[in-house]
Parts: structure tokens; C-alpha cells; sequence
């Protein structure tokens, strides 16, 4: 199917790899229909990231996540959510290394919590995230609950 995505290029990947993902992005066939550059507060990043409330990393995540800009695009193209998820590789870059060394973080990511790039892990979670990162611009598939 035609899906949308949310993906992020995170602070940690900012200064040195942003025009490259971006430029990888558009050669690997994505529409960006949104783009944002935007530095998330405590309060978004506690927010955006509440499925891992609790958990271990939690605080330097929130605390990673709020240092600087983050890129934020909304990305479409046949089962969007996935190829986004394949082009970014394993969460943990010395994974990525070995199972899929193309992938962004194999390339670009430092360790495990500063891994470059995120991505929705489904629809639902990306439709949540877009509409939490740019509100509800994109409206064509959606139900009108004013
Ligand atoms: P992301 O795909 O954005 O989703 C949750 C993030 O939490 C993940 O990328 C990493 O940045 C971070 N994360 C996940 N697991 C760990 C871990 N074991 N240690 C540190 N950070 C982690």
C-alpha cells in the first residue's frame, strides 16, 4: 500500500550526516510531503517517545532528544513505514554492522542510544506521530471528528 511514515534525523546526527540522509531519502524513491527542522522541548521528547517511559534509557533519550534540531519528514512511497525501517537498520548500530552494513545507522549512527535516525514502527504509530510532530495537515484518508 501507499503509506506515509514519520522519520526523524536525531540531534546526534545533525551537524555531520543531515544532507547526506536527506540526499539517500530522495535517491531511495521517498516523497518528503512534510519537513521540519525543530528543537524539541522536555515536555515533546518525554511525549513523542512515551512508549519507553521506564525504561533504563528513558532520561538520556529525553535528554539526547532535546540537545538540538531534530529533522522531522513525513515520508510516503509503497509500504513507506517498512523501507523506511529497512534503510535505517537495526536499533543498535553494531548490529546493523554486521546484518545490514548499507543501512544508515551501520554507517552513521555512534552506539545504541545516539543512532542517527528514527522511524515509526507502524502505520498507527507513524499516523500518531505525524499528527503530533505537524498536527493534522495530510486529511485525505482521515475521518473529520469536528
Ligand atoms: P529509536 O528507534 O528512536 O527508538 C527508541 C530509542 O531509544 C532508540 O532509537 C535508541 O535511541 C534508544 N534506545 C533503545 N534501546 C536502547 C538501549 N538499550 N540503550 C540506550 N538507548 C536505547
Amino acid at each position: 500500500p501507499h503509506q506515509r511514515t514519520l522519520a526523524v534525523i536525531k540531534p546526534d546526527a545533525m551537524e555531520d550526516h543531515k544532507e547526506k540522509i536527506l540526499e539517500e531519502i530522495h535517491s531511495s524513491g521517498f516523497s518528503v510531503s512534510q519537513l521540519k527542522e525543530t528543537v524539541l522541548s522536555k515536555e515533546m521528547a518525554e511525549e513523542f517517545y512515551k512508549e519507553h517511559r521506564g525504561k533504563p534509557f528513558f532520561e538520556q533519550l529525553v535528554e539526547l532528544m532535546c540537545r538540538g534540531p531534530c529533522m522531522m519528514l513525513v515520508l510516503t512511497k509503497e509500504n513507506a513505514v517498512e523501507e523506511w525501517r529497512a534503510m535505517m537498520g537495526p536499533t543498535d548500530p553494531a548490529q546493523a554492522k554486521v546484518s545490514s552494513p548499507k543501512s544508515l545507522r551501520a554507517r552513521f549512527a555512534s552506539d545504541i542510544l545516539h543512532n542517527s535516525v528514527h522511524g515509526a514502527s507502524d502505520e498507527q504509530h507513524a499516523d500518531e506521530k505525524i499528527h503530533f510532530i505537524f498536527g493534522e495537515i495530510d486529511t485525505d484518508e482521515k475521518p473529520n471528528h469536528d
